[in-house]
């Protein structure tokens, strides 16, 4: 198919409107990021990210010419060939999403599609039929204005985005594998159109992501709507399950005296199970896992139907956090009054995200057994000290306050920067030089012999 430039339209510039707007003008269509967020925009239209994002920057510079970020649907949804909606979808207080933001931006869309056809699409994480609801919406509003244009054609299409922040854009140039799902064939041609030059890798990779060897042509998954938004969550708490069954068997290992690294990665090699997602620690956190899980569970439920396994990968990875306490406490003892240093804020590295991190668990769990908690984090401090109040007089700006007189040291987030700490200077820093490694990252034996008690999370 041959190549051909269109018009985009984002609404909303979290991780995956952004991601998805600078990399499709990256690619080179036409593309306007409309955000309510006047300050978002600003920040934006001067060339600075809101987020911490590797490579975005870079990226945001070289896609400059054919981007534009707007508070104004109308100076993105009009003349678009495809309008993409990727605000956010907070839990509900029951586990459902809330769908507020989606509706509110259907209805400014409708109000301002104005020519013969245009692909509106779900980039949210959405539940599945929500596809149905927004067409309806769409419908509605678009059917109340008094000045809609005559022939002016619309379809809602879902194209699930599978990055994971910190690798936002490696991701989105080179994924897996790019799933679109409509129930109008026209809008599954515009969106295989629009993606052509990922699924035919023929844009030159910029010099801040190498291009994987391997990549060939993308697999391009294009199928019903129902199917689409589904395939979403499925790959989601799949990953999430895979985690919480390494963190199932970490804790059997410990008890019955196997490694876990060693039993993961003799698992792993089993093509038919893979190596990734299998690290077993602390457990997952940030804004998708727990969310999705959740959600998925919920519209079970509207079904009348459960699901079990999803549940149980819920209920391992809620545990995890207990357990690193737990192992803390088995090792001091009384926890009262003792100074408690977390390493890592963030959910994971290379992202200053904190929603759900296991941190701010662990840290609560410290705080209410009488702990004095100190927490550092080499990228997310300002954005912990804003939205953490609770917890901001904790947060040691630097690593050596952190270490100072503590009784134990948790690495709770793997940042390249603690595995390449120069651990022999800190471990005489401390009153008791434990240290529990909630990522089974660090070399237990040469920790030991710079004079660590070294713990793992499981065996
Ligand atoms: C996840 C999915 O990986 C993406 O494919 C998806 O697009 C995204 O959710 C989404 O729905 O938007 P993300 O939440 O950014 O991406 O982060 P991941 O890299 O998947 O990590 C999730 C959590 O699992 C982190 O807390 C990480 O520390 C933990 N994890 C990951 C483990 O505990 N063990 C592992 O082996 C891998």
């Amino acid at each position: 198919m041959e190549e051909r430039y269109m018009k985009v339209c984002v609404v909303g510039t979290g991780y995956v409107g952004l991601t998805t707007g600078v990399s499709l003008a990256f690619l080179g269509h036409q593309v306007t990021c409309v955000d309510l967020d006047q300050h978002k925009v600003d920040m934006l239209n001067g060339g600075r990210c809101p987020i911490y994002e590797p490579g975005m920057d870079e990226l945001l510079a070289e896609a400059a010419g054919n981007l534009t970020f707007t508070t104004s649907y109308s100076d993105g949804v009009p003349g678009a060939d495809v309008v993409f909606v990727a605000v956010q979808t907070p839990s509900a207080p029951d586990g459902s999403p809330d769908l507020r933001y989606l509706r509110s931006a259907a209805e400014s869309v409708a109000g301002n599609l104005d020519h013969d056809f245009t692909v509106v699409v779900n980039k949210s994480t959405v539940p599945i039929g929500s596809g149905n609801w927004v067409d309806a919406i769409l419908r509605e509003s678009f059917a109340q204005r008094a000045d809609r244009p005559a022939g002016c054609e619309f379809s809602v299409a879902s194209n699930p985005e599978f990055l994971r922040e910190g690798n936002a854009i490696h991701d989105t140039l080179f994924p897996d594998r790019i799933v679109i799902g409509s129930d109008n064939p026209r809008s599954l041609e515009v969106l295989n159109q629009l993606y052509r030059p990922i699924i035919n890798q023929t844009f030159t990779a910029p010099s801040f992501s190498p291009r994987p060897d391997d990549i060939g042509a993308v697999p391009l998954v294009s199928t019903d709507l129902a199917s689409a938004e589904l395939i979403k969550y499925a790959a989601n708490a799949f990953l999430a399950l895979k985690i919480s069954y390494a963190n199932e068997i970490g804790q059997l290992a410990a008890k019955v005296g196997a490694d876990i690294t060693e039993v993961t990665r003799g698992m792993g090699l089993d093509q038919r199970i893979g190596s990734r997602f299998l690290q077993a620690g602390v457990g997952w956190g940030g804004s998708c896992f727990g969310k999705d899980t959740k959600a998925l569970i919920a519209t079970a439920a509207e079904y009348n139907y459960s699901m079990p396994i999803v549940q149980a990968a819920r209920e391992v990875n809620d545990r995890q956090r207990l357990i690193a306490v737990e192992r803390l406490q088995d090792e001091l003892r009384i926890l009262k009054g003792r100074k408690i240093g977390l390493l890592g804020v963030a959910f994971k590295p290379n992202t200053d995200d904190l929603r759900d991190s296991p941190s701010l668990d662990i840290a609560n769990l410290l705080l209410a057994r009488g702990a004095r908690v100190r927490l550092h984090d080499p990228i997310a401090g300002e954005r912990f000290k804003r939205e953490q109040p609770d917890l901001a007089p904790y947060f040691s700006d630097t690593i050596d306050a952190l270490f100072d007189d503590c009784d134990a040291v948790v690495l709770v987030t793997e940042w390249a920067q603690y595995l390449e700490l120069d651990w022999s200077k800190f471990v005489g820093l401390m009153r008791t030089p434990i240290l529990l490694d909630g990522r089974h990252v660090l070399d237990a034996d040469r920790m030991a012999r710079l004079g660590y008690k070294y713990l793992a999370i499981a065996g």
